[in-house]
């Protein structure tokens, strides 16, 4: 058994942010389940949302956050976390992060939804530059063990104590070692889930492999209320590329000036759907490119730069440039195909201003959490930026509640006497591949009620198998996560079909209209 004082499941932005808050009086521990960079936040294009150019107000960046949002935005989550980030910027930048400059000022860039220039980047590699600058300064800190290779399975929660208690408190995580291929056991007095988003869910995906939800999942098993999880962010460019299936083209090369056209007719169509054009919130752009490539049965849309200036295009996104040329595309003299893709879970599991959940000495931060920030639509380059104030907020209630968070009980290690290894690893692999092709094609950008009830007959049949297959083997990185993905697929699908309105993200074409009180869809286990 394994104790710190603070046990951090995901080693992303949210994850390490915290970490390195509380490292200054406590022991911490950060789990992630492959190597330490391989969550969303190393992948992050386009930058992170602050308002620093001269002549923006934090009013302005929060009314854009509530109009992507559709209004089902928490106004004061949105204010709390627009009015902490130019500090959040600070501290990267005190961290090592080299954000582009323009002189002595912040390069800003534009991205959709956006009223002003507000992107602080790296190139088009912010994520990938946040990332190496939370893990330098984690290793560098002697009250961090950072652990990889570790598969979180299930929370430890007042039943697994050695004498029963019914509290519901939270005492570590039991994961698996892909290592040693042993099940082991974690305790700490506080527990925070930094675990990212469900993306794996979908076909399509722009989220790297691990997207699948485990944290979600793991809260709700842990009996934690989840929210608003029909709202599914899909991006309207990713790469199309029969090898390549999760590159993303940011949005910032639409900020940049990129058009889109439809391949047919060489038409450029965003300003027929939306006066904002190209730079109209993500839901409304991806709509646009689906519905496009549904009525003249494309196989993809355009993504067209190739007007400016071959220098500006080459220095604004020098990996995208170097990334297709290796691919045959020249992006300074052709256009990009492209298409829409899952990219970011705006719901997640509940939390206050602290990131407290329903479960006492749990907190969670980031994409696994729905914070009341995103509503029913996340705005660009919101999410790293809820990653930092999260992560601070957890971190900050956890120091200024820690004499009332009791130590761990002894806790009865992990049970596998009644369980072999499986016989049949193709169920595993045909469950996922199952899932996330009927979640595309039953869940996705638009939707129907009996698509969705088609959905919901084929999760009900997946989740007996996959919980009989659960019960009788040894447990695998490949099975914990398809496990999670069934649950979660399940809170998606619930969660659309209790939705009667189309709003933001979620749209419905058994209920076009956007009813005129937004409310939340909370999910109680
Ligand atoms: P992640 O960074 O995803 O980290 C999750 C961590 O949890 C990982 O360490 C993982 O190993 C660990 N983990 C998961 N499950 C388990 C388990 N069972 N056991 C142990 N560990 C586990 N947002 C922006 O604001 N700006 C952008 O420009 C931007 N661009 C993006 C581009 C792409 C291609 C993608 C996919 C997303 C982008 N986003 C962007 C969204 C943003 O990157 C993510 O929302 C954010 O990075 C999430 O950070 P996180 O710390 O919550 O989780
Ligand atoms: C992008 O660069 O287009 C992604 C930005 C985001 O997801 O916020």
């Amino acid at each position: 058994m394994m104790e710190a004082d603070v046990l951090i499941i995901g080693s992303g932005a949210a994850g390490l942010t915290a970490a390195l808050q509380l490292a200054t009086t406590k022991k911490i521990m950060v789990l992630a389940k492959g190597s330490l960079s391989d969550g969303a936040t190393a992948w992050a294009q386009g930058g992170i949302a602050a308002v620093l150019e001269p002549g923006d107000k934090f009013e302005n960046h929060i009314e854009d956050t509530m109009v992507a949002g559709a209004g089902l935005n928490n106004r004061a989550t949105v204010e709390f976390v627009i009015e902490n980030a130019p500090e959040a910027i600070e501290r990267l930048a005190k961290l090592g992060v080299p954000f582009n400059l323009e002189g002595n000022d912040w390069h800003l860039t534009r991205e959709g939804g956006h009223s002003h220039r507000r992107i602080v980047h790296v190139d088009d590699a912010t994520g990938w530059a946040v990332q190496q600058a939370l893990e330098a300064a984690a290793k560098a800190n002697p009250n961090i063990i950072l652990v990889p290779d570790m598969v979180a399975i299930d929370l430890i929660m007042g039943r697994h104590q050695e004498r029963f208690s019914t509290s519901g408190r939270i005492h570590g995580v039991y994961a698996l070692n892909r290592q040693t291929g042993k099940v082991e056991t974690f305790t700490a007095r506080a527990t925070i889930l930094a675990t990212g988003g469900a993306g794996r869910t979908y076909l399509y995906s722009t989220a790297p492999r691990g997207a699948t939800g485990d944290g979600i999942a793991m809260a709700w098993r842990a009996r934690c209320r989840i929210s608003n999880m029909e709202f599914m962010q899909f991006h309207p460019t990713c790469l199309y590329n029969l090898e390549v299936k999760n590159f993303l083209i940011t949005e910032a090369v639409r900020g940049e000036g990129g058009i889109l056209t439809n391949p047919k007719t060489g038409h450029r169509y965003m300003p027929d759907y939306d006066p904002r054009a190209e730079l109209a919130p993500r839901d409304i752009v991806a709509r646009a490119n689906d519905a496009e490539i549904k009525r003249d049965g494309l196989d993809y849309v355009h993504l067209d730069i190739s007007h400016k200036p071959a220098e500006f295009v080459k220095e604004h996104f020098p990996n995208i440039y170097e990334k297709l040329i290796g691919l045959g595309i020249d992006i300074t003299k052709e256009p990009i195909p492209v298409v829409p893709a899952q990219h970011y879970t705006c719901g997640g599991v509940l939390v206050d201003l602290d990131g407290r959940t329903d479960a006492p000495g749990l907190y969670a931060a980031g994409e696994v959490t729905q914070s009341g920030l995103h509503g029913a639509n996340r705005l660009a380059s919101n999410s790293l930026l809820e990653c930092f104030v999260f992560g601070d907020a957890c971190a900050a209630h956890i120091e200024a509640n820690w004499d009332r968070l009791p130590p761990p009980p002894a806790i009865r290690p992990w049970d596998e006497s009644r369980v072999t290894d499986s016989d049949e690893e193709v169920v595993i692999a045909q469950c996922w591949r199952e899932i996330r092709q009927f979640m595309w094609n039953f869940v996705g950008i638009v939707r129907t009620t009996k698509r969705l009830e088609r959905a919901q007959h084929r999760i009900d049949l997946l989740r007996r198998e996959v919980e009989d297959y659960y019960s009788h083997f040894r447990v695998t990185p490949d099975l914990i996560e398809l496990r999670n993905l069934v649950e979660v697929a399940d809170l998606i699908i619930r969660s659309a079909l209790s939705r009667h309105e189309s709003r933001g993200l979620h749209f419905t074409l058994d209920y076009p209209e956007t009813n005129e009180e937004a409310v939340d869809t909370v999910l109680v286990p």
